[in-house]
């Protein structure tokens, strides 16, 4: 049933839409994507394991903190830490640096949610003949192709955010999740009927420790924290638009778990792809350092190759259906993207939703094209607001909430919809995350990303 909005920011419809859109951003290029060539590149089930280890320790402590801030002050990232702290511009700092990373994420984002996009073509041109078309369709250097490729991309996400809360995010994260775990599971059943592809589960599930290492923890909880959409205020954002009944800390779960499940199931798709292209001749590994391909070579061109390779209307079924199952994750991770940005134009300055949508998508459209051309900036945006920006982000909103706003106020807050909270663990265990294990963990890694880019 529909419950009244309380203000014209709009609330979320149902408990499931909300849990939906919130994993449905969490749920992106990161999982199905990121996650599997990281855990490839990186000693398969070793780094596994600690990545799981990073989303329970400071992934679901943090995605909790957003949550209630959120609830709590039903406000954009920027308004929730004014009114935390009545108006403290060093506390806002927090806020408008999500709502910077927001647009800087969202702008390489779309860029290579364009190249997914445009991926669909090239299997469908491939398939019918056009070999020389699909050939330009799928060259990621093209830089005019991929700008338009980009603009459609960011025009579908400002047309879903323009459409509000509910109408908008809630009913298109409801009806395109399902329509992605389907993907997701028939792409998987067919990729084992293929030769190679238990070489790749073998690879997937065994664990090599001799690759544990520093850069290894720093690699995990940076994937744990974009793949988690945590540290930029998307769940502060999200969050803002709950009522009271819903149980944050029984939510934070449902989004973690889910999050990290497709993940890993998402991995049981790629890294056995990637040995069935190897079966069938293509080359996965760098014959020069012997290291796996980038994780745009494994996407872009050695699963296209795979799919050509089986070849007829079946590799183009399993290519389009890929390229498909990517693009949907994306959508519903780019509408979160944009939503910081555009409720904070909505809340801070006054503008109503569709002008903000188009007002700020205008923007990162623009940022988007010159990424388009010049791609070496995707490095560099990732680096600084995700690789750094998102930790860091998180980092400030453990210590504000653990020694300003307090973390009894914000256990007051989850007690709406938790009634007993006081009966559980719950509150002393998060406490002590929040203070301590999660901000040292951070800075500790922060720490030794800083020491390595001087040299140390
Ligand atoms: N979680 C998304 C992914 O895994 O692709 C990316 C993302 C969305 C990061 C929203 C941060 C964010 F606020």
């Amino acid at each position: 049933m529909a419950s009244t909005p309380t203000s014209n920011r709009g609330t979320w419809n149902t408990k499931i839409g909300f849990i939906l859109a919130a994993a449905g951003s969490a749920v992106g290029l990161g999982n199905i994507w990121g996650f599997p060539t990281q855990v490839a590149d990186n000693g398969g089930a070793a780094f596994i394991l600690i990545y799981l280890l990073c989303c329970l320790i400071v992934g679901f402590p943090v995605m909790v903190a957003e949550f209630t801030i959120g609830r709590r002050t039903q406000k954009n990232p920027v308004g929730a830490f004014k009114a935390l702290s009545n108006g403290n511009p060093l506390a806002a700092l927090i806020g408008y640096w999500g709502v910077l990373c927001g647009l800087m994420i969202l702008s390489f984002y779309v860029v290579i949610s364009g190249w997914t996009l445009a991926y669909v073509f090239e299997e469908l041109l491939f398939f019918i003949g056009y070999e020389s078309l699909a050939e330009t369709i799928g060259d990621l250097g093209n830089g005019p192709k991929n700008a338009i490729f980009t603009l459609a991309f960011m025009v579908l996400t400002v047309l879903i955010v323009t459409g509000g809360v509910s109408q908008g995010i809630e009913r298109a994260t409801k009806a395109l999740m399902p329509i992605l775990l389907a993907i997701l599971v028939v792409l998987i059943i067919y990729i084992f009927t293929l030769d190679g592809a238990t070489d790749g589960l073998r690879m997937y599930v065994s664990p090599d420790f001799s690759t544990v290492s520093g850069g290894l923890v720093l690699s995990a909880l940076g994937q744990a924290f974009f793949s988690l959409s945590l540290g930029m205020g998307a769940l502060i954002t999200y969050g803002s638009y709950l009522n009271k009944k819903q149980n944050i800390v029984e939510s934070a779960a449902y989004v973690t778990i889910f999050d990290v499940g497709i993940a890993i199931i998402a991995g049981l798709l790629v890294i056995p792809a990637m040995f069935v292209a190897q079966a069938a001749g293509v080359q996965i590994f760098n014959p020069e350092t012997g290291d796996l391909f980038s994780s745009v070579t494994l996407v872009f061109d050695v699963l296209p190759e795979m799919f050509h390779n089986v070849g007829g209307i079946i590799g183009m079924l399993l290519g389009v259906t890929f390229f498909i199952l990517l693009g949907l994750a994306a959508l519903t991770s780019s509408i979160s993207l944009l939503e910081v940005p555009v409720s904070y134009v909505i809340d801070e300055h006054n503008v109503r939703r569709k002008k903000a949508a188009w007002m700020v998508g205008g923007i990162v459209g623009v940022i988007g094209v010159i990424v388009s051309f010049e791609l070496g900036l995707i490095d560099l945006f990732v680096f600084i607001f995700n690789e750094i920006g998102l930790p860091l982000g998180g980092l400030m909103i453990c210590i504000f909430l653990g020694y300003f706003w307090k973390t009894e106020n914000a256990l007051l807050e989850m007690k709406d919809g938790f009634d007993n909270i006081d009966n559980t663990a719950f509150g002393p265990v998060w406490t002590f995350f929040v203070k301590f294990v999660s901000p040292l963990l951070i800075a500790l890694v922060l720490a030794s990303m800083v020491w390595g880019l001087f040299g140390g």
